[in-house]
């Protein structure tokens, strides 16, 4: 991955000076080798990586793959099917609980070819919960017995305490192992994301090829040119200009999902109320997902114009496996300015606009460039942007790997389900 980093402010040079950046090295290992924190050694494991591999050719025959789960446990799969899904597997994401959506959603499904995939870290998720439950009493209506449902079913959940695993072993169903160490945001290089990877004809191990680069530069000793590192003093050093939200942009259609998995992992990793010593910070960086060229026709002139509170980071494909002519017949203006043109060419042409742009605007932002969007360069941006996060955390002086702001939430929930 190539990155080029572009700020009209005055940065403050403490930050990428080479004493403070190996500091801010240390601390990454430090959280890396934490054994509460296990992300960053997915891809050296290979014995979870073959538990997918195994369990994928008992079903290999299988063309309706539902997957039932909600934040971490749905977005990282969702964003490598729809950026990489490679053959006819039909992918239902039951990522809601829209009694209408999902209603649309089932009617599709032919249960003989379906095989359901349940996914939650803790297990007793509700919207996981309700969503088995609605699934075993369609699957009952249509006539099948708990024997013959259950064979079509494969958890997935926390291998040492999850109701979802008491609930495996007393119907025995194949369950797939999420380390205890990694949360859901994390978790999409687990079998969260793998075991649907392989019924999509994704090749996981390239992709785990990609992230054990991409391991190796955020390691990188010589810390002037580590990416991790001084892309992170980088937004830092912007946020005490007060640019603290981050607009994800890839200029492809096939990684707009990409976006979404960033945005939880960014939002619900930094927007935290107390820093590590429980003292009020209310701080954060607040993600904004868009995919360019279409994007240019809708936020952008906010992004271009409005509040300067915003670093945009554009992730550029390099190399399209396919591409278009657009040489016409049509005799009109708007025409022949494409003649000799493709739309690869538009695209880049497009993304070029952007970027002068924002450079006369004085607005910031990152250029990220992928070779083309594959397996590799997915695993790359994967464990990039999850050790991004993890450090971000570190210079902000927060945990990133919990969420205390969602469980309020959820108790008013459950207290409202009681009265009722
Ligand atoms: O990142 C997280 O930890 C959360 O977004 C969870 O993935 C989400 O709340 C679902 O939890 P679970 O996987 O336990 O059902």
């Amino acid at each position: 991955m190539k990155i080029e980093r572009v700020s009209p402010f005055e940065k403050e040079e403490n930050l990428f000076a080479t004493d403070f950046l190996k500091s801010k090295l240390v601390a990454f290992k430090e959280i890396i080798n934490d054994p509460s924190s296990g992300f960053f050694h997915l891809p050296k494991n290979e014995e979870l990586l073959q538990s997918s591999i195994e369990l994928h050719k008992k079903f290999a025959h299988i063309t309706e793959f539902v997957h039932v789960g909600i934040g971490g446990s749905s977005l990282g799969p969702e964003m490598l099917i729809s950026a990489l899904s490679k053959n006819k597997t039909n992918f239902t994401f039951i990522n809601n609980i829209d009694p209408e959506r999902i209603s649309d959603q089932l009617e599709k499904v032919n249960i003989e070819n379906a095989l359901f995939y349940f996914v939650s870290k803790s297990g007793g998720t509700a919207e996981l919960t309700a969503g088995m439950s609605i699934i075993i009493n369609w699957l009952e209506e249509k006539g099948l017995s708990q024997d013959q449902w259950s064979k079509k079913f494969v958890f997935c959940t926390d291998p040492e305490k999850s109701i979802l695993l008491d609930l495996g072993k007393q119907l025995d169903i194949p369950t797939l192992s999420i380390p205890s160490n990694i949360g859901g945001r994390f978790s999409v290089l687990t079998p969260v994301g793998m075991f649907p990877a392989l019924f999509a004809g994704i090749d996981i191990k390239q992709l785990m090829q990609g992230a054990s680069k991409a391991c190796q530069y955020c390691l990188d000793e010589n810390v002037e040119n580590n990416p991790l590192l001084n892309t992170a003093s980088y937004l830092y050093d912007l946020k005490n200009f007060e640019i603290n939200q981050t607009v994800f942009m890839p200029y492809s259609s096939k990684l707009r999902d990409f976006c979404f998995w960033f945005v939880q992992l960014w939002a619900e990793s930094l927007g935290k109320k107390n820093d590590l010593q429980g003292e009020e910070i209310f701080t954060g960086l607040t993600p904004i997902p868009g995919y360019g060229a279409t994007d240019q026709h809708s936020q952008m002139q906010l992004f271009m114009e409005g509040p300067l509170d915003k670093c945009l980071l554009l992730l550029e494909v390099e190399n399209f496996n396919t591409d278009y002519k657009l040489n016409s017949s049509i005799d009109f203006p708007s025409f022949k300015k494409l003649n000799n043109h493709s739309l690869v060419e538009l695209m880049k042409a497009e993304l070029y606009g952007t970027i002068m742009a924002l450079k006369e605007m004085g607005r910031p932002f990152i250029h990220f460039k992928i070779d083309q969007n594959d397996a590799a360069s997915m695993g790359e941006l994967i464990i990039f942007f999850e050790s991004l996060t993890a450090l971000m955390g570190n210079y902000l002086n927060i945990n990133p790997f919990d969420q205390p702001g969602v469980e309020l939430g959820k108790v008013y929930a459950y207290q409202k389900l009681e009265k009722n």
